[in-house]
């Protein structure tokens, strides 16, 4: 594919040179219909039993992308107070909310079951330990637990959060101290949820989780709902491209693993899944403009406004992201390719978007664009180098263009002082 954006008429019309200008760069520009075309798809991987889809939303918190979530009907997952916060103020009832944190204070599981008027925000508990700590504060209460399958699979090992090598969740051989806890503390475990990892392009491993979870829940009494977790990929490599995760043959593969549980089980709970890369990455692009070219001892680099603390994706995981290159804003040809390194303003030898990559020649003033930054984009911005984070804008579904979060300004850095 020669490019993405202009492939799926990504800024609706509007000439992404006069948005850099008028919003400053790095910008980071979102796509609404992308965005809901994608949370559509979660939402229909199971048809035929009870299923909700929760939006992952540390993948991505901005409160107008909140909004596309609630109108599109999937529910949430929260990580945090801040994250189950964020989600009450986009509009989201307590019981669209899903609690999934790790190793967090008393305080905190008080927060999330203090939400609301019933039950508050179910929890899920990721070990025995907090699984004891929720019953002492909150005795006779209904929770879930976090269980881990067994399977990891994801981009990068620092994103699988399954297998043996991982800090999540509860495993088999440990679960009938789960009945113990719940017994002693009166506790109704209600679900049961896993998530093997981030960014997965094969559904294999995630098939073989979901078999692993469903032979587990078994051996639980009256579940009302058991969560898959999200983790689907999305094909980072596009201009090259890289298949999609295979969302179709997947629900088909899924059927009848589920047809066997419901059998067993007498009865169907609801099915859940928790994906937010997925909803959210292929939604957004980041605009940088290119102020510096130089060679050293032999290497070609390209100087962008870009850092690691506007995505710190790259640098963290060696993620790739696809780069278009725009002149007066229009995609520059990839043709005449040659190898750059395409940098940041940080200081840091890690601030590097792409090493030796086959990229149009770039001259200063060029806007660099950045494809699949919608996902762990934003959210794991950082003001490192004392560098107020990046606006957001959205192209609206009728061509418009909306800020939906303002640049941070020095004068936010400094308000905490
Ligand atoms: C518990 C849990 N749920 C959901 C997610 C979202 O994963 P992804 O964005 O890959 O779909 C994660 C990510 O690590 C997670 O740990």
């Amino acid at each position: 594919m020669n490019s993405y954006v202009n492939s799926v008429n990504f800024f609706g019309g509007n000439n992404p040179e006069e948005l850099a200008e008028k919003y400053g760069t790095p910008l980071y520009v979102y796509n609404e219909d992308i965005i809901r075309k994608h949370m559509r798809a979660v939402a229909g991987v199971i048809s035929k039993y009870p299923y909700t889809a929760n939006y992952s939303i540390k993948a991505n918190t901005n409160i107008h992308i909140l909004k596309l979530a609630l109108e599109e009907g999937i529910n949430c997952d929260a990580m945090s107070p801040g994250e189950i916060t964020m989600l009450l103020k986009a509009g989201f009832p307590t019981e669209r909310i899903f609690f999934v944190p790790n190793n967090v204070s008393e305080e905190e599981l008080e927060f999330a079951a203090k939400q609301g008027v019933n039950t508050g925000v179910i929890t899920s508990l990721d070990s025995l330990s907090q699984l004891e700590t929720f019953g002492k504060i909150l005795p006779g209460h209904k929770c879930a637990v976090r269980i881990n399958p067994g399977v990891g699979a994801g981009h990068h090992e620092k994103v699988v959060t399954a297998g043996k090598k991982t800090k999540f969740g509860i495993q088999e051989s440990d679960i009938d101290q789960i009945f113990e806890i719940a017994k002693k503390y009166d506790l109704t475990i209600a679900g049961i949820n896993q998530h093997i990892g981030s960014g997965f392009l094969d559904p294999e491993p995630y098939l073989k989780a979901v078999s692993n979870l469903l032979r587990i829940a078994r051996r639980f009494e009256n579940l009302e709902f058991i969560d898959f977790g999200g983790g689907y990929g999305i094909p980072y490599h596009k201009l090259n491209d890289e298949a999609e995760f295979p969302m179709e043959s997947f629900k088909v593969a899924l059927e009848p693993i589920l047809d066997e549980f419901v059998k067993d089980y007498g009865r169907a709970p609801l099915f859940k899944s928790e994906p937010g890369r997925y909803c959210v990455a292929e939604g957004s692009v980041i605009l940088g403009r290119v102020y510096a070219t130089k060679e050293n001892s032999g290497v070609s680099y390209v100087g962008t406004d870009i850092g690691m603390n506007v995505l710190v994706r790259p640098s963290m995981y060696g993620s790739w992201h696809d780069i278009e290159v725009l002149r007066n804003g229009s995609v520059v040809e990839r043709k005449d390719l040659k190898p750059v390194t395409v940098t940041g303003n940080i200081c840091e030898s890690g601030d590097i978007l792409c090493a030796d990559r086959e990229l149009p020649e770039m001259q200063k003033g060029d806007l660099v664009c950045l494809l699949d930054a919608g996902a762990y984009g934003y959210s794991m911005c950082s003001s490192y180098n004392s560098r107020p984070r990046p606006a957001e804008i959205m192209i609206t579904s009728d061509g418009g263009v909306k800020l939906i979060r303002r640049r941070e300004t020095i004068e936010d850095l400094m308000r905490l002082f």
